[in-house]
This record gives structure tokens, sequence and C-alpha cells, in this order.
């Protein structure tokens, strides 16, 4: 295994944007588009939480945007993690994401997402 991982090594933002091939369904990174199940994630890293202006969110992530608070990469991190758990009553029902090193590629694509 370890060999086969040597010799065919997959770059950090290939293991993330196959990571958000799952979440692809419900959000986009291109701010144009509109229309999916859930909120526009592009420039995530440094917006407030439930900052897409045009999408209706759960009073539990309008509470925590009326409080201030911004995604950063621990925090995107821990919601990844396990999303109900940070907001319980969370209107997104997927499963956490067990694998640390998944979730630090996941960050880290949208990370880059934010500064394109
Ligand atoms: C079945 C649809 C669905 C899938 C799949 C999904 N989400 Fe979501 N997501 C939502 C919805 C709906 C919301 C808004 C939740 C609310 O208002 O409580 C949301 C909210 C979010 C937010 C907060 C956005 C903000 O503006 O503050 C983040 C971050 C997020 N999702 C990331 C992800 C990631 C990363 C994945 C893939 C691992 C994923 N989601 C998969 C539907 C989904």
């Amino acid at each position: 295994m370890l060999l086969l991982s040597l010799l065919a090594p997959a770059s950090a933002d290939e293991n993330g944007a196959r990571a958000f091939a799952r979440c692809r369904a419900c959000h986009s990174l291109d701010r144009a588009e509109r229309g999916l199940p859930g909120p526009n994630l592009s420039g995530l890293i440094g917006r407030t939480v439930a900052g897409d202006a045009e999408f209706d969110y759960s009073p539990v992530l309008r509470k925590a945007r009326d409080e201030g608070l911004r995604w950063d990469t621990k925090r995107l991190d821990a919601f990844l993690a396990d999303p109900a758990a940070m907001f319980p009553g969370l209107w997104m029902s997927i499963r956490g994401i067990e694998d640390a090193a998944e979730r630090q590629a996941l960050v880290k694509f949208l990370e880059g997402s934010s500064s394109r």
C-alpha cells in the first residue's frame, strides 16, 4: 500500500477536488451558479457563516451569522467532522467526514477557491 501511494502520489488539491465531488450536488464554487439545494460556497474562508446573501438559511445558521461567526480553516475542519454537532438543527443532512486527511484536503481545496 505504501509503495503504491509512493508510486502514484495524488496532490492534496486532487484529493480535495475528489472529496468535494459529493458536496457538488448541493454546492457550487462558481459565484454565478445558482439554484442548487445548498448555499454558494465561493470565497467561503473568511466569509461570515451563512454569508450567501441569496440563500435562505436555517435559524441556527442565521443565529451564528448574527453572532458574527466567520469561516476559517479551523472552524471548517471541525464543521466537516460533524456538521450537526456544531450547529444543531442544521438543514444539511450529511454525515461528518471522519478521515482527518480527507477533511484537510477538502478544507485546502475550499480555501484555494476563496482566492480565485
Ligand atoms: C444534500 C445537500 C448537501 C450536501 C451533499 C452538502 N451540503 Fe453543505 N449545505 C447544504 C445546505 C442545505 C446548507 C444550509 C444549511 C442550513 O441553512 O442550515 C449547507 C451549508 C453548508 C455550509 C455553510 C455555508 C455558509 O454559507 O455558511 C458549508 C461550509 C457546507 N455546507 C459545506 C459542505 C461540504 C464541504 C459538503 C461536502 C462534504 C457539503 N456541504 C455537502 C446542503 C448540502
